[in-house]
Parts: C-alpha cells; sequence; structure tokens
C-alpha cells in the first residue's frame, strides 16, 4: 500500500472508494443517489492539490483525504478535512489513520499545491471518519514528509496487529515478510534452481533477479554469473533488507516491476515466482523480451496452483464467512495464467527459442498447519491483509478446517503439498 498525491485524471477512479465507503454505512439506494454528486472527486478538487490517495499493490485506490485550500479558508482561517474515506475492503487496517498521518506531514511538509499552507489538524476526528471535521493549525500531527509512503504489516509484532504505524517517516501496514517466506526456503529455493538449470546461456554481463526476494535465488545467480553485474530487484522493503544482509556485495534496487524499465540491455532478467503477482502478461512479458540484449534470456517461473486444495480453500473461505461482503466488493484472488500455448504463441515470434514446461512438486510437510504457514507467506496475503487480527485469527482457522478434509495425513503422518509451478526460458 503507497500514498501518494492524487493525480488530475483520477476523479472517477477516488470516486469508487468514496462512494463505496458512504454506502457501508448502511444509507438507502436513494440516499447515495442524492449524495453522489457531492460525494464524488472533482477534478477540480484534485488540481487544487489538496488531496492524497492509498493505492493498493496493483495500483487501486484504497482510500483518499482531502483537505481544504488556503484559497478556499481565506488566509486568516485554518484549513479544514474534506473527506477521509477508506474503501470498505480496506477498513479496520489502520488506513484510515494512516491517510490522516500522512496529510499531517504533506502539509507540514509544504508537499500540497503551492496554494494550501502548511496548517495542519489540531486533533483527527473521533470516528476518523469525514463526518467529524478537524479543527487545523499548524504542526499538529507528526510528520511523514515524503511524496509516497509505503504502508505494510509487520508479521513480526502481533502485538501491534495490523494498526499502521509511523516508522522513520514511513508508514507501514501489508508487506512481503522476508522471515516468514524464509521458514520453507530449502522448497522455495528448489524451483529457482531448476529454473536456472534450463537458463542456456555459457556467460552473462548483467543479470537482474526481479521480485529478489531475500536474496535466495540472487544468491544462485551471483554464484553461475560470478563475473556478470547481478541486480537484485523488488518492490518490498523488508525483502530488500533481508537481501542487502544476505548479499552485501550485490546492488539490490527497491522499484515496482509493473514501471521498471531497464536503462540498458539485459543478459538475463530471471524472475522466480514473481510474475504471477502482475496483471496483463500479454503486455507484460514482450516488455521484457524487449529489454533483453540479442541473445539475451528471459527466465520466469510462476506457481500455477489456483485449482489446488491450498488455493481452492482460500476462496471458498473468503466466500463464506462474515467478511463475504467485503471480498465480494473488492475480489482479491491472484489473475490466472494466460495459459502454455497462450505464452507459446506469444513469445515466438519474439524469440529464437522458446521452451515452457510444467513441473508438479509435491512437498512433504509435517502437516496441515504447515501449509497454512506456507501459504501466509504468500497465496494467503491478499487475503488476511483486510482483516483485521480476530477476523485474520477466524479466517485463518475456517481455512486450516477446510485444509484439513483435503490434505490427510500419509503412512508417516506427513503431508503432501502438491505445488504445480510453470516455467518458460525464451532466448532472443
Ligand atoms: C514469492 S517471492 C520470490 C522471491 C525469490 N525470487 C525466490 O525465488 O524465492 C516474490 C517477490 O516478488 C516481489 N514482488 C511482488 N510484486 C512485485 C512488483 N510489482 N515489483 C517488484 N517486486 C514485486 C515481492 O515483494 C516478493 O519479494
Amino acid at each position: 500500500m503507497r500514498i501518494r498525491a492524487a493525480r488530475a485524471s483520477e476523479g472517477r477512479a477516488l470516486s469508487a472508494p468514496v462512494l463505496r465507503s458512504k454506502a457501508s454505512w448502511g444509507y438507502d439506494a436513494a440516499f447515495m443517489r442524492l449524495s453522489a454528486p457531492v460525494l464524488r472527486v472533482s477534478e477540480e478538487e484534485i488540481a487544487a492539490g489538496c488531496a492524497l490517495v492509498a493505492v493498493d499493490a496493483e495500483g487501486r485506490p484504497a482510500g483518499v483525504v482531502a483537505v481544504s485550500s488556503a484559497a478556499e479558508e481565506g488566509e486568516a482561517a485554518l484549513g479544514r478535512l474534506k473527506r477521509l474515506f477508506v474503501d470498505p475492503a480496506w477498513q479496520g487496517a489502520g488506513l484510515g489513520r494512516a491517510l490522516m498521518v500522512a496529510a499531517g506531514g504533506f502539509a507540514q511538509a509544504g508537499l500540497f499545491g503551492a496554494r494550501h499552507r502548511s496548517d495542519f489538524f489540531a486533533a483527527p476526528s473521533r470516528n476518523g471518519s469525514a463526518r467529524g471535521r478537524g479543527a487545523l493549525r499548524r504542526g499538529g500531527v507528526a510528520a511523514c514528509c515524503r511524496s509516497t509512503a509505503s504502508i505494510s504489516t509487520d508479521e513480526r509484532a502481533p502485538a501491534s496487529g495490523r494498526r499502521a504505524k509511523v516508522q522513520s517517516g514511513r508508514l507501514r501496514m501489508t508487506d512481503w515478510n522476508a522471515r516468514l517466506y524464509l521458514r520453507f526456503e530449502d522448497e522455495r529455493t528448489r524451483p529457482a534452481r531448476d529454473l536456472l538449470a534450463g537458463v542456456p546461456l555459457a556467460t552473462a554481463r548483467s543479470v537482474v533477479d526481479l521480485g529478489c526476494g531475500p536474496g535466495n535465488s540472487t544468491e544462485l545467480l551471483a554464484a553461475r554469473f560470478a563475473d556478470a553485474q547481478v541486480v537484485g530487484l523488488d518492490n518490498a522493503p523488508d525483502m530488500l533488507a533481508a537481501a542487502r544482509r544476505r548479499l552485501p556485495s550485490v546492488a539490490f534496487v527497491e522499484a515496482d516491476l509493473a514501471a521498471w524499465q531497464a536503462e540498458a540491455p539485459v543478459d538475463l532478467l530471471f524472475a522466480n515466482a514473481v510474475l504471477q503477482w502482475l496483471p496483463d502478461h500479454r503486455a507484460l512479458l514482450p516488455r521484457l523480451v524487449g529489454m533483453l540484449a540479442p541473445g539475451g534470456a528471459l527466465a520466469v517461473q510462476m506457481p500455477d496452483n489456483l485449482d489446488e486444495p491450498t488455493h481452492v480453500a482460500m476462496r471458498e473461505t473468503a466466500g463464506a464467512g462474515p467478511w463475504a461482503a467485503r471480498f465480494a466488493a473488492r475480489p482479491v484472488d491472484r489473475a490466472r495464467l494466460p495459459g502454455i500455448e497462450a505464452y507459446y504463441d506469444l513469445l515466438a515470434p519474439l524469440c529464437r527459442r522458446v521452451d515452457i514446461w510444467l513441473t508438479v512438486y509435491n512437498h512433504a510437510l509435517e502437516g496441515v498447519g504447515a501449509i497454512v504457514e506456507w501459504v501466509k507467506g504468500t497465496g494467503l496475503r491478499p487475503y488476511l491483509a483486510p482483516l483485521d487480527e480476530g477476523e485474520r485469527a477466524a479466517f485463518l482457522a475456517a481455512y486450516e478446517g477446510r485444509l484439513r478434509q483435503a490434505y490427510g495425513p500419509r503412512a508417516d503422518g506427513r503431508v503432501l503439498l502438491r505445488f504445480p509451478r510453470l516455467f518458460i526460458v525464451a532466448v532472443r
């Protein structure tokens, strides 16, 4: 989750969570129809430069805060909180508070439009909603003076739950967690080894590990291409911190793969277990191939497990509990992969060689609890993120119950986690 200034073209996109949020308070359709024109975020409001938006990992708006401009209030008056709305799917996650704090930081740092003064809230409204108008006064709220802020949940701090908190100027709420991810390091790194074994390059000058995570895949690349400049790229600060500790001599950069562009042609783009999180592969894969040097390779591995009991049970649990309406309003399911033939047809015209294969791993784990721990570090994250601590425990209990029906114990008492993964190696 990131908080950034709203953009002029975003009026319609920002209005959607505002309207959903208002409707979630139980107003009837007639009231919603009447109030919609007032609730919609106008381009003029954004142009005044005093609106911030919280966007999820896919860039979808999850919440909006707007404060009045100096032009609206006159020079003598204090500013006003004009609106603060959080999409129902994100309510209870501390996002409203995070938006308030970020708005305070923007105001203090003078990052709002030039027409806005630096005065800000004396006290947030009691319920944190736009119904209570905060009085504004200079220097009232802790500074968060970056033009964007990341939010993540710290899995290592259960006492703090999913409350957003300010950490050295950054807000953290939902993020990847390196420690949790590495609990199954051997099993997770095995497909990276298998993928690398399929890369037909004898040497490489430049290698980028896309979605490098805690550096486990980067380590394999650095060992195989010892003379290459190896760079790890990820958008999760916790993962990058772990990667830097693991490989101090390797460069790691924080970037969103959806927008990232290599500065010079690359010999190997290696993407182990990351592209499944990105949308629109029909555009993404040709874009990545376009960054390769002639003879360079794109190597991709993605879990192909949406029809496995682990993921069927996630969807069923999301659709059956007290949170069902929230997940229905804002689906969190990962997009399906286009399929082997589609990938081949996409890449064959651009590449001299395309190799695609499917491997089904069967991981012997201690029990169903271990399967839950495994997916908590990956596939379950989008389902747990919108829930509060209590709901999260209830979701996990219901989810584990479903898994128990699907994964019976083997002769030695262990369970087998069936895990199909799709591999693609394309040489330009
Ligand atoms: C499952 S981990 C894979 C880690 C490692 N490559 C491995 O082989 O085990 C996926 C990683 O992709 C990163 N990621 C997900 N979406 C991303 C994006 N849009 N841009 C950059 N990194 C992203 C996550 O932060 C996470 O560290």
